[in-house]
């Protein structure tokens, strides 16, 4: 098994209201996207790294990140999008020939194990395509959003909260880029993007504690975590 990983690290983190973009945030005072690197580098099958960066901070990306963390793995900054989803594509593209299984996983998820890393490419022995996701804690309602009235309970027994990473064979990344792209359809993982090929996406079993980091108090929250060796 050939593992790239991409780590989508080029959004600007709206939802932190914080001066700085949210990979180059400091997590123990380090950078979250250093947490992720660390954790990946650590992985032995994971023999490239990719990271989508905001357009503009290729060198700060490498000087304040890549360079401090010390990494064996082989990195490539390459040029972010303005989504998500033009994120990851441009990852996909600096991805080398040898590759056969992409990992995505968030900048902005910084308490990823590595534990957590291998269960999900043990899972690509049997399945093209695996998310992590955990079964989701609240209820969660449908809404309608112009009335703000419930319109639907669905079932909590059937709803995961979808994490990274995610692994998928490589062409069936590609192929479901290249329709998502085509279609003009936008999605907020890569998962989404490759059930609507009608491909099913195998779930690796989550942890509660691999957040992500969106607003604030989260931050707070991972802080806390790691003070408690959650670890
Ligand atoms: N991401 C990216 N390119 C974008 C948008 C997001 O690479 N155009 C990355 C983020 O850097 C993050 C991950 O995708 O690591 C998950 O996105 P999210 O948590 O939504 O981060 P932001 O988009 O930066 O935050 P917000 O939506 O609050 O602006
Ligand atoms: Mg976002």
């Amino acid at each position: 098994m050939n593992v790239t990983a991409i780590v989508p690290a080029a959004g600007t983190g709206r939802r932190m209201e914080h001066h700085s973009k949210k990979p180059y945030l400091l997590l123990q005072g380090k950078p979250l996207l250093a947490w992720v690197l660390a954790v990946l580098d650590a992985v032995p099958a994971v023999t490239q790294i990719v990271i989508p960066v905001h357009p503009g901070d290729e060198q700060r990306c490498q000087q304040e990140v890549v360079e401090p963390a010390g990494l064996q793995t082989p990195v490539a900054i390459v040029t972010g999008g303005a989504q998500r989803q033009d994120s990851v594509r441009n990852g996909l593209a600096a991805v080398t020939a040898k590759c056969d299984i992409v990992l995505v996983h968030d900048a902005a998820r910084p308490l990823v194990t590595r534990a957590l890393i291998e269960a999900s490419l043990a899972a690509t022995q049997v399945y093209h395509a695996t998310t992590v996701a955990v079964p989701v804690k609240d209820t969660i309602a449908m809404i309608n959003p112009e009335q703000r009235i419930i319109e639907q309970f669905p079932d909590r027994a059937r709803l995961y909260s979808v994490q990274t990473p995610q692994t998928f064979t490589r062409d069936l990344l590609q192929q479901a880029h290249h329709m998502a792209c085509a279609e003009g359809y936008i999605g907020t993982d890569d998962a989404s993007l490759v059930a609507r090929l009608g491909v099913p996406v195998a779930i690796v079993p989550g942890i509660y504690t691999n957040i992500k980091i969106t607003t604030p108090e989260d931050l707070l929250i991972a802080e806390a975590l790691l003070q408690q060796g959650a670890l």
